[in-house]
């Protein structure tokens, strides 16, 4: 298959009309899209990603006008979408257009990706794009283009090409369906950012409490793994972080390939040959976190130790990513 790789929106705009997939980079990370009214198209995007059928996929939109127009938006779901859209918030809402994929759901994840190339292209393609973050299913998302060409060349119809991910891990996903809102997945907008406009938000049970219950997640995707590598994370604090990439552990990884990401150490003699990454702030450590772990794929190293930053404002999504990517939290 010929892949059109171009910065015009027109063109993949029109692609995405016409039944085709495209990839593109939203604020957060790569998605892989299809025209949400087109059912075909959103499934191809299921079997080129390995994707299990129950896990719905996220509409882009390029305006709230339209999101309104398609769902059940509530006073406090406008308010939300008036102050982080667009921007890197997911909000699970009810259906009005039941024609958006996949028809049989009567809730459907919406979002407005901040590029406004992006946007633009959405509205080309007719409004709305189904679209989850472009990698194989279970893999840690991709946030550079030469990654998504490594993987994705000649296996969909576009790549939009615009500035890589400035963010690095996915949206925040917030339910909205039932009268206490449910806080899904935490992205850079927190929990607490959330509870000053919303002081009824819950989070979600933790797996035990559900399993206890027998409550069936109320975010399909919840129940999968997600996020890792190949190799094996190893979660570490700061003391262990610094001893690791000084060599002062050796005996845990004598024989195996390592590396490493944290942040930087002072009167560092380290070298950064063996793949360590060092990083100055929340920030970066967020979107160079998954890129990262795919260097370290494809260098085909056997373990990573990645520094886990303190609970505190600006690290609630990037320590759920290392502890999923650790496999600590499902
Ligand atoms: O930042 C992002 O959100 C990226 C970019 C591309 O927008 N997308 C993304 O999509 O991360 P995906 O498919 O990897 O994650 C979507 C999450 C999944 O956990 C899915 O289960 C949940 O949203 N979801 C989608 N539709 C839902 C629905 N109707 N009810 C509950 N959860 C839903
Ligand atoms: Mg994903």
């Amino acid at each position: 298959m010929d892949t059109l790789v171009s910065p015009d929106p027109k063109a993949l705009g029109s692609i995405l009309k016409s039944g085709g997939l495209v990839i593109f980079p939203t604020e957060t990370v790569y998605g892989i899209g299809a025209s949400s009214e087109n059912e075909e198209a959103c499934l191809r995007i299921y079997q080129l990603k390995n994707r299990p059928s129950d896990n719905p996929l996220i509409c882009h939109y390029d305006s709230i006008e339209r999101i309104e127009f398609h769902c059940v938006l509530s006073p406090l779901g406008r308010k939300l979408l008036e102050t982080f859209s667009p921007g890197p918030l997911t909000l699970v809402l009810r259906k009005k257009n039941r024609n958006l994929f996949p028809k049989e759901l009567n809730t459907v994840a919406v979002r407005i990706p901040k590029p406004e190339v992006v946007r633009n292209m959405i509205q080309y393609a007719g409004g709305v794009v189904s679209a989850p973050s472009a990698n194989l299913s279970g893999r840690p998302s991709l946030t550079r283009l030469e990654d998504i060409k490594f993987y994705f060349l000649g296996k969909v119809d576009g790549i939009l090409v615009a500035p890589d991910p400035e963010i690095g891990i996915e949206s925040t996903v917030l339910d909205l369906t039932s009268d206490d809102p449910v806080f899904l997945r935490p992205g850079t907008i927190e929990f607490g950012d959330l509870q000053t406009l919303i002081p009824n938000l819950r989070r979600i049970p933790s797996l035990a409490e559900r399993e206890k219950n027998e409550v069936s997640p109320l975010s399909p995707g919840l129940k999968y793994k997600h996020y890792s590598p190949k190799a094996k994370i190893i979660l570490c604090s700061r003391e262990e972080f610094v001893a690791k990439v000084q060599g002062n552990d050796s005996e845990v990884i004598s024989g195996k390939k390592w590396g490493a990401i944290g942040f930087s150490i002072l009167e560092n003699s380290v070298s950064s040959s063996k793949g360590i990454r060092f990083v100055d702030s929340y920030a970066e450590y967020t979107k160079e976190l998954y890129a990262f772990f795919e260097s370290c794929d494809k260098m085909e190293l056997d373990l990573i130790f990645c520094e886990v930053p303190i609970e505190e404002r600006g690290t609630e999504g990037l320590r759920n990513r290392l502890f999923k990517a650790a496999e600590k939290l499902s």
